[in-house]
């Protein structure tokens, strides 16, 4: 049988997409403002969020069992919509488990399509990125950037307390004040340079306002979720095989694996409109 009639004959299914928590929420967001024909399945896996403090292997682990559970669904492609599972699992998941589990089947990350971008933002050649503690750790923005952007400088802050606050309903309280201005400056010191700061984790939208009332004048705050949507839409105009293998109803469905009740009450702060969602077990 050739690969044409082979996709042809699959059943076709949703775009996977997969956070830690509520944070993918945000890129699925632009996705489905861009791309509304298709059929999503989103799962947070919010009974083991955050992903942020803890280790490359639970992280590869967790993004995994995510991973397989989306194929089991049915799903042909996943988008990573963490930025975490994408330093620290993506790059195992292509290259070691895909291949075992079916090689057609594609799973993307976050960084990529946000890396490949941010230099063109920058005046001053100075990119500051505030990510998890886990994504600042892998290393992965500045080596893909200087991939994209080899003369650019990247200055990266973890931002650990602000996930708690965002999946807490913290995120306007005194607290976030106090934290939003502590790693911007932590940042901002490293140089005065900076001109432009990536929000690289898919939770930090939901403090954008405050993050842009202590920002200094004439920089640039980038958030990912346009950034991924468009890659996404581009990188379907050029893999029709996959492409053709995406059902086209503009179906959303959501599943967590902590309380639905939870998901649906917090899901809406992140995703702009009322969440239904049905609780899994992985
Ligand atoms: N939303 C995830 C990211 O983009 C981080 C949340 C977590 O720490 O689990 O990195």
């Amino acid at each position: 049988m050739r690969w044409g009639s082979y996709f042809c004959a699959m059943k076709k299914s949703p775009i996977g997409v997969f956070d830690s928590g509520y944070g993918g929420l945000t890129v699925l967001k632009e996705i489905v403002k861009q791309l509304p024909e298709y059929d999503y399945l989103y799962l947070g896996d919010n009974a083991r969020a955050p992903y942020g403090p803890r280790s490359f292997e639970t992280v590869y682990q967790y993004t995994l069992q995510c991973v397989v559970w989306f194929f089991e669904q049915g799903c042909e492609l996943v988008i990573l919509a963490c930025n975490t599972a994408s330093a620290k699992a993506l790059r195992n998941i292509q290259q070691k488990d895909l291949p075992k589990i079916g090689s057609h089947k594609r799973v993307l990350g976050v960084i990529r399509p946000s890396t490949e971008i941010i230099g063109n933002y920058s005046t001053n050649g100075a990119i500051g990125i505030l990510g998890t503690a886990g994504t600042v750790l892998s290393e992965s923005y500045p080596i893909e950037i200087h991939k994209f952007f080899p003369g650019r400088e990247v200055f990266q802050q973890a931002c650990p307390m602000w996930v708690p606050l965002i999946e807490n309903g913290e995120f306007e309280s005194e607290g976030a004040n106090y934290f939003v201005q502590k790693y911007l400056q932590d940042l901002l010191a490293q140089s005065p340079k900076i001109d432009t700061i990536l929000l690289a984790c898919t939770h930090y939208p939901l403090l954008m306002d405050k993050i842009k009332q202590y920002l200094p004048a004439g920089i640039t705050l980038v958030s990912q979720g346009e950034i991924v949507a468009k890659s996404l839409l581009q990188w379907l105009e050029s893999h029709h095989d996959m492409e053709n293998l995406i059902s086209k109803s503009g179906s959303l469905r959501f599943c967590t694996t902590d309380s639905a009740l939870d998901f649906d009450n917090h899901a809406s702060l992140f995703f702009g409109r009322e969440v239904k969602s049905q609780h899994i077990f992985l």
